[in-house]
């Protein structure tokens, strides 16, 4: 059994309660005659079926082994009314639910995590959630108090660091290596906790936010003794780690489905918080991801649900159900992810790569090889530039971008997932003349969404925009 991790509840945690409203909808089966809650009458619902084409996951009659029919598609229909066997009825998921998501797509996706992850403790669960920013912001409300600070990454997701600021949540980076956040920089900050003037009337961290495979924006995947080093780190300090892993599946040297092990998996307390998210698997317009964690918290977070989304959109937790329940199934679903999303991944990353090394010059900007995810974090080495030292490195990169910009080539500018506070002077909406932070000399950038020749023209234009550059 899980650990009890209740003392880790932020006053907001400790607080919430499961809806009594809610608390009727489950009474409502059998012969029960509900004159209770307000459900609306699924007669007004003006819907009267969804379909949906979707890939086929069946595999090509005629070969043995189970390959994806080449750009077939299946068309999946949930319909009004109820059917014995079947997912929920289309009225069943257009209606109010109870903040967990609707049973079928929560069973499935508990099942996927049992076959992926195998929890060591037995009392975990499974709920659904509006994909990982929707649960990321429910866990701080979880766990973190106002004057709390989070442990993350030294380079991290932005969106995170903009749902702690508001709520007066601070963070500390955490210094990080090719494989992501280093355990040893973790234990030194928390040995030495309270050493500084300024952490003396800090309480000591108690939650890691990190982002273990493919991470946003270094592209780095944590090796298996990372993640069994971070763990006893977690172990010894008593810490709650928040694993944001919307790039799980896509790790680009899976071989014979051995997918990296993750911290959910090796976590024998219960402390582990797993977000997963169909957002880079299926769509992001889905609004649709899962959180795995101790049952005590979960529930937590359902009731969180219950007064907030209260459960992600029916449409797609109907159609989501129905392609993943009814046709694909978890070796459908497994199938997709490894044949068509990874596969899709890896060649669009092998390709940029190849692209950038074709055209750059290395003695002015490097990058290290993404093992998974969508990003390529390049070192600009403006240790190069005639100007160096003679104008700060953050003018020299702003200058870059600037020229990146005029000659058609958009990167994200490394300083915007930089964890160090936002001077009060700058604007950092106004991109064209911002640039702080002196050690963050990179660009991210991604092989996602561009075309290949998009990529192959962009990598010709950085490699002479960069050429141009060091030489002024
Ligand atoms: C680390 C990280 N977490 C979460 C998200 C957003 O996920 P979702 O679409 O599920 O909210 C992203 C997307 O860019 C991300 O990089």
């Amino acid at each position: 059994m899980a650990k009890d991790f209740s003392s880790f509840l932020s006053l907001e945690g400790a607080t919430r309660k499961k809806s009594p409203l809610k608390s009727l909808i489950p009474l409502m089966h059998g012969d029960m005659i509900s004159l209770g809650g307000g459900l609306p009458h699924p007669s007004t619902f003006p819907f009267h079926s969804l379909s949906a084409q979707i890939t086929s996951m069946r595999p090509a009659a005629h070969q043995q082994k189970a390959v994806v029919a080449a750009a077939s598609s299946d068309t999946v229909t949930v319909p009004l009314a109820p059917q014995p066997d079947k997912i929920e009825s289309l009225t069943a998921s257009l209606q109010y639910g109870i903040g967990t998501g609707i049973k079928s797509l929560r069973d499935f996706c508990r099942e996927h995590v049992r076959l992926m992850h195998q929890p060591q403790y037995q009392d975990w669960d499974v709920i659904l959630s509006a994909g990982n920013t929707d649960a990321f912001s429910k866990v701080v409300g979880l766990l973190c108090n106002r004057g709390d600070k989070i442990l993350v990454e030294e380079w991290t997701y932005p969106t995170a660091l903009e749902t702690l600021d508001p709520h007066g949540i601070g963070h500390v980076a955490v210094e990080m290596d090719g494989e992501g956040m280093t355990a040893t920089g973790l234990r030194r900050i928390l040995d030495n906790w309270g050493s500084t003037p300024e952490q003396a009337n800090d309480p000591k961290p108690r939650v890691v936010y990190l982002i273990p495979t493919g991470q946003n924006p270094t592209g780095a995947t944590m090796s298996v003794k990372r993640r069994m080093d971070i763990l006893a780190v977690a172990q010894d300090h008593d810490l709650i780690l928040i694993e944001d892993d919307p790039y799980y599946y896509l790790q680009f040297h899976v071989e014979g489905g051995s997918w990296m092990p993750t911290l959910l998996s090796m976590d024998t307390d219960g402390r582990v918080i797993r977000l997963d998210t169909f957002s880079k698997t299926l769509a992001p317009g889905c609004r649709v991801g899962y959180m795995s964690m101790n049952a005590r918290f979960c529930d937590t977070m359902q009731y969180h649900n219950e007064v907030t989304i209260q459960q992600p959109s029916g449409f797609s937790q109907a159609i989501l159900a129905e392609m993943l329940v009814s046709h694909w199934g978890q070796e459908g679903y497994t199938r997709y992810l490894t044949d068509n999303v990874r596969t899709e991944y890896l060649k669009r990353s092998q390709y940029l790569q190849t692209e950038l090394k074709t055209h750059i010059n290395p003695k002015l900007a490097s990058f290290i090889e993404p093992s998974a995810g969508m990003f390529i974090w390049i070192k600009i080495h403006v240790d190069q530039h005639p100007r160096y030292k003679t104008v700060k490195d953050s003018a020299l990169m702003l200058d870059l971008f600037r020229k990146c910009v005029e000659n058609n080539v958009l990167m994200v500018p490394g300083w915007q997932f930089s964890c160090k506070p936002k001077p009060q002077d700058v604007d950092p909406a106004d991109v064209m003349n911002c640039w702080f932070d002196e050690d963050a000399n990179y660009l991210r950038a991604t092989f996602a969404y561009a075309s290949f020749e998009q990529m192959k023209e962009a990598s010709i234009r950085f490699g002479q925009t960069l050429d141009q550059f060091f030489s002024a």
